[in-house]
């Protein structure tokens, strides 16, 4: 059984206060909850003051949007898994959209980053998705297929468990268009049958695939409906209390 994981990448958004208000408020209004993984990825100069607000032992995980794949040494501006680690961060987002196509990373260093998060101990959050323009091409099959499987390569069937990957189609990402949960499901499903093929068909069962793209309360109960949908990892609606609350509520 795959426990539902619900996530928040707040992206370059908040201030300090308004950091610790939220992840605070977060893990008030879900305390109890027991049977939905929660997580918020705040900006990393506020992840530690974040991790000294959150109550240890509730059920708001600390994650982080991005991180380098060496060890600590001369790499300015980046930032290492250790670092993460000593201000408490759990899970890392590996190879989100904006990264891929505003920053430019490859598929190659997303594979390095994710590898040397899960080799710390880091829970990777792999996103893939496809552009417009691909998915109009019909290539949206064959471009999410490449990206998992170079995400993935090198990684066993051990340690892909431990990875969760986040289908998140670009035009729908801060657009207001969510993907319509067949589209969800059908894309879901078509990773799930690859994993099976890349792996086995335990391992496949076993690694949760959540959806990103304008996900919203409105939408939480239709999309976590879907039997491939395990999850979602939340943007804007994460940037609000009660949104983001609701979400983690209708799915529990
Ligand atoms: O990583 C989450 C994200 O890209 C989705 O953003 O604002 O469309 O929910 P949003």
């Amino acid at each position: 059984m795959r426990k539902p994981f619900i996530a928040a990448n707040w992206k370059m958004n908040t201030d300090m206060a308004s950091a610790v208000e939220l992840a605070g408020g977060v893990a008030k209004e879900i305390a109890g909850i027991e049977n939905v993984k929660t997580a918020v990825c705040p900006p990393f100069v506020y992840l530690q003051k974040v991790a000294e607000n959150l109550s240890h032992g509730g059920n708001l995980h600390l994650g982080a949007q991005d991180v380098y794949f060496e060890g600590n040494g001369a790499f300015t501006g980046e930032i290492s898994c250790e670092m993460l680690k000593d201000v408490c961060v759990e899970y890392v987002i590996t190879g989100h959209s904006e990264r891929r196509h505003v920053i430019g990373e490859t598929d190659e260093l997303i594979n390095k980053k994710t590898r040397a998060a899960l080799d710390a101990k880091l829970l990777p959050i792999l996103c893939i998705g496809e552009l417009l323009e691909e998915r109009e091409a019909g290539k949206t099959n064959a471009v999410v297929a490449n990206q998992v499987k170079k995400g993935l390569a090198g990684f066993s069937a051990a340690e892909a468990v431990e990875i969760t990957l986040a289908y998140e189609p670009v035009w729908a990402i801060g657009t207001g268009k969510t993907a319509t949960s067949e589209q969800a499901q059908e894309v879901h499903a078509m990773i799930r049958s690859l994993l099976a093929e890349m792996y086995d068909q335990a391992t496949a069962e076993a690694i949760i695939i959540q959806y990103g793209g304008s996900a919203k309360p409105a939408n939480t109960e239709e999309l976590m409906s879907c039997p491939d949908v395990d999850g979602l990892l939340v943007g804007g609606a994460g940037l609000k209390v009660e949104s983001f609350s609701e979400m983690i509520k209708i799915t529990s």
